[in-house]
């Protein structure tokens, strides 16, 4: 079985450290996980004021996450949260009331920084925004990556193996809680 993983990248630059760190998660990853990026970048900010009438980057956000199997975060920590634009974009997935795209879909939080901590305090933040919206998350092997432009090309390839061989246990731990997921909550219909 093939399991369809949407990729959430929280960052919008264009040189993005995150979307580098996306690249090799997905290089590494058991071949049972199949990715596409779902973009956050075109979103308006939301307001419930669209709840009547979604604009088309609302919608296609939500049938993007309604379509895959997982989605994985990988996201950069701004000011110790997460960035706005992802939990913009969260928002926008988890309405209109009682239409929230995350019910019962298994999620991982992984993220990348220069500093030490690397993102640590962006996914306690992420997490609890996570519980709040029923996604089942992966809650170990943690990962907080310290970003030194040496281990990750731009093509995602690690030059450092252990770097290497813990991302890859990463996406295993990802692919179990997938499929563990799956076997007790059933996809929802729409
Ligand atoms: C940062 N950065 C940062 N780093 C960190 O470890 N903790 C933090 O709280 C912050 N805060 C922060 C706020 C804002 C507004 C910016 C722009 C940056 C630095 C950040 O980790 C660095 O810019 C990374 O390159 C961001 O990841 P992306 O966007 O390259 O994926």
């Amino acid at each position: 079985t093939k399991y369809k993983v949407g990729y959430i990248v929280g960052s919008l630059a264009t040189h993005s450290i995150n979307r580098t760190l996306s690249q090799a998660l997905i290089r590494l990853a058991p071949p049972d996980l199949e990715f596409d990026e779902i973009p956050i970048k075109d979103l308006p900010l939301y307001s419930y004021d669209y709840d009547s009438d979604f604009p088309v980057e609302g919608r296609k956000l939500k049938s993007s996450i309604i379509s895959v199997d997982a989605i994985l975060f990988v996201t950069p920590e701004y000011n110790r949260s997460i960035p706005g634009a992802l939990k913009n974009a969260i928002d926008w997935a988890s309405r209109p009331w009682g239409d929230n795209s995350f019910t019962h879909k298994p999620s991982a939080v992984i993220g990348a920084s220069p500093g030490a901590i690397g993102t640590a305090i962006a996914q306690q933040s992420l997490r609890s925004v996570l519980s709040y919206c029923n996604s089942p998350q992966m809650n170990a092997p943690e990962a907080y990556i310290r970003f030194r432009p040496e281990v990750f090309t731009e093509d995602g390839q690690v030059t450092n193996s252990d770097t290497e061989e813990f991302l890859r246990r990463f996406m295993e731990e990802f692919r179990d809680h997938i499929v563990r997921v799956l076997s007790v909550l059933p996809p929802r219909e729409t």
